[in-house]
């Protein structure tokens, strides 16, 4: 197992910072000298600027501002703080909308914007591209030789979709592309559907409120078109980076599971990944719950690009403004839920936001440093401890993982489930997903979320729910997972669509029929007040002897070569299969029918992950609230113990010997976790191989 280089090797170690928006006060040229001490003080090596600083960059087309930039720079460099530097393309100056009204997005009502605000212009737009191209390019060669200079952030949170004429011209281009001829379009999207066959490219419009959204074929690949256009933008917005300063790596804030991006298609273009993690921490949602949902995110982070490490971009050291409410984090879970990301693999940890600003609608949002100025503040204290507790992870730079268990999180498996008319109106994909990975957590196994284009061969347990969609080659792959002994887990509402969202005919889960053994004939719906049973079978292989609740979706299936190992207990189904096995070859394929209470979950991993023999990262038990994770070089483990509840828990590391890497002290036996408390510690490499 390898270990990754540092993001950029000028600075191996971890990157502790925040957005840094000195843009904001250069009338007041005290500032940049208290910030520097202020960020020395709070362990901080690292700062994100220029991100929204057109204005000040460019105040008049093509008259150049650089020398507040140049002293920022230079004085970071002097005091040993390192840039993340940006590309000011997530908001333009106001004369840039002014003169060239085509960089202003349309929306889906083809109504165009007016300025202001931010992350809203159209990607096609060649003036737009021109004007970044050029101040991308003045950038890059004026600090191509920075000592500050350690990456490139490029734009912020690309997002939106833009519906001008420029961008449907591009879509049908795009369209051409991909089909070549209309008739196989008409065919992809079933146009024959309501009349709506297409006989020239010029009458394809995007999807509008007040034109066509029934097709649901146009749907897909517009969402695949705005994902290509983004990404097409962003390459043109990395090109002169590339040109001058080919060693300094690229990235773009990516924002979890944004709906509106497919990030395994973006991930590639990247050099590492990074994202903006705002969870609502104390709020209506248990934390430890919270937690594993995050640690989901993070892990979809460190997968997208196979393990690599990735950086935590933004978090807020206390609250989130933008939130119903925005509550402070309580003591604690500042640290708790820093290190959590680097658990999961991050490199990196940096806020959103350095100081708060006087005006604007970000002035109450979480910073290190408040209005009142000064570092005697808790939350100061809270960065500061963070950035003490990194100064001790150099270890663990550039450290992974390579977990045995994988969940498929597919974006366009999620676009074309949640453009389904029928079954229930909100399909719950994401939360789907995240249950299926809550008990793992639990019991400290290390997941993968990965996509369905994703290498199977290197996991034991493939989990796959709601997998409605499976892309041509996708169902062979999985079928030779699992003749290979590989353990698949799918659930209701698979194998429904292709890749153009066009039904299986046949008989469906379509292309998984073979290897899961089964035949869906129905798919029965629920109401939110009914409540369905499944009841384990007497001697099923799972050994499981309990009923579970059923909610919301129900498949009703026949038994091919599967056997049953759950049945409903009520209603017509009666006594039908609900959760089946199929032995295939080498390996077992499982169908979970219906949606099952979380208990039901937990009993049934429990006991697969007992059937193959997974590891989890410690032998003790973890008690609730707690979870294990680990990063290991091949030679030194790092494990990290982390506590998401307000009580004291105690884990037994029995005979294990580990050295805690806070401290250096040799632990073993019984560990005390404080409430929101953690441990980081090393072992020799063992048990995850
Ligand atoms: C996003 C943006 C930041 C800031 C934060 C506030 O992540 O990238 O500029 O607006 O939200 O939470
Ligand atoms: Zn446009």
């Amino acid at each position: 197992m390898e270990r990754y280089k540092p993001i950029n090797a000028k600075a191996p170690h971890f990157w502790h910072g925040a957005d840094y928006n000195p843009d904001q006060w250069l009338q007041d040229s005290h500032i940049l000298e208290e910030d520097l001490r202020l960020m020395k003080l709070a362990n901080c090596n690292v700062m994100s600027v220029g991100i929204f600083a057109w204005a000040a960059l460019e105040p008049e087309e093509g008259k150049f501002d650089f020398a507040w930039l140049d002293r920022v720079l230079d004085r970071m460099a002097e005091n040993g703080v390192y840039a993340v530097l940006a590309t000011p393309s997530g908001a333009r100056p106001a004369w840039l909308s002014q003169k060239y009204p085509e960089v202003l997005r349309v929306g889906a009502d083809r109504k165009r914007i007016l300025h202001g605000n931010r992350h809203n212009h159209c990607y096609s737009s060649p003036v737009y591209r021109e004007k970044v191209e050029l101040i991308n390019t003045k950038l890059a060669e004026r600090y191509k030789e920075h000592p500050a200079l350690l990456v490139w952030h490029v734009s912020n949170e690309y997002g939106g979709e833009c519906h001008c004429a420029l961008c449907q011209e591009k879509f049908r281009q795009w369209l051409q592309q991909r089909y070549q001829t209309l008739d196989a379009l008409n065919q992809a999207w079933w146009t024959a559907f309501w009349s709506h066959t297409y006989t020239d490219w010029s009458q394809i419009e995007s999807p509008a409120p007040h034109g066509e959204s029934s097709i649901h074929g146009l749907n897909l690949d517009w969402k695949r078109f705005v994902t290509q256009q983004t990404i097409d933008f962003f390459q043109h917005e990395c090109k002169p980076l590339a040109a001058i300063t080919p060693d300094i790596p690229v990235t773009t804030n990516f924002m979890g599971t944004y709906p509106g991006l497919d990030y395994w298609k973006f991930a590639p273009a990247v050099d590492v990944v990074s994202w903006d993690n705002y969870p609502r921490w104390h709020g209506k949602e248990e934390d430890w719950r919270l937690a594993s949902e995050v640690a989901f995110v993070h892990d979809l982070n460190r997968s997208l690009k196979n393990g690599k490490p990735f950086m935590l971009m933004e978090s807020t050291p206390s609250m989130t403004n933008w939130m119903e409410v925005a509550k402070n984090k309580r003591p604690g879970m500042h640290l708790l839920s820093s290190i959590q990301a680097v658990a999961h693999g991050a490199d990196t940890v940096q806020y959103f936001q350095w100081r708060k600003g006087r005006g604007g609608v970000e002035k109450f949002h979480g910073a290190v440093v408040g209005h009142v100025g000064h570092e005697h503040t808790r939350v100061f204290r809270d960065v500061t401890q963070v950035g003490e507790v990194l100064k001790k992870l150099d270890p663990v730079l550039g450290a992974t993982v390579h977990p045995e268990v994988a969940i498929v999180f597919d974006w366009e498996n999620r676009w074309a489930l949640e453009d389904a008319c029928g079954f229930i109106r909100e399909k719950k994909y994401e939360e789907t997903c995240q249950r299926h990975y809550l008990p793992f957590w639990k019991r400290g196994i290390p997941v993968d979320i990965i996509n369905e284009d994703s290498d199977f061969s290197r996991y034991r347990l493939l989990i796959a729910p709601m997998l409605y969609m499976v892309r041509k080659g996708v169902g062979e792959r999985i079928t030779e997972f699992v003749a290979t002994g590989g353990t698949l887990v799918t659930t209701y509402l698979s194998g429904t669509v292709d890749e153009n969202d066009l039904c299986f005919l046949g008989g469906f889960p379509g292309p998984l029929r073979k290897v899961l053994g089964i035949w869906v004939e129905e798919n029965d719906a629920l109401y939110d007040d009914e409540v369905n049973h499944v009841a384990m079978l007497p001697g099923n292989v799972l050994g499981l002897r309990a009923q579970y609740a059923v909610t919301e979706l129900c498949d009703l299936i026949h038994l091919e070569t599967a056997q049953a190992v759950a049945v409903y207990k009520e209603d017509f189904y009666t006594g039908r299969p609900a959760v089946t096995v199929n032995k295939y070859g080498a390996g077992e394929a499982y169908y979970i029918a219906s949606r099952n209470e979380d208990r039901f979950l937990d009993d049934f991993y429990r006991s697969v992950i007992e059937r193959i023999g997974l590891h989890p990262v410690v032998k003790g038990q973890l008690p609730p609230g707690v979870t294990a994770q680990m990063r290991t070089d091949g030679e030194r483990d790092f494990v990290f113990l982390l506590n998401f509840t307000t009580e004291e828990r105690r884990i037994d590391l029995l005979e294990e010997e580990f050295t805690d890497l806070l401290t250096q002290e040799t632990t073993r036996g019984i560990v005390e976790l404080p409430p929101y408390g953690l441990r980081i510690l090393e072992r020799a490499h063992g048990s995850l191989v």
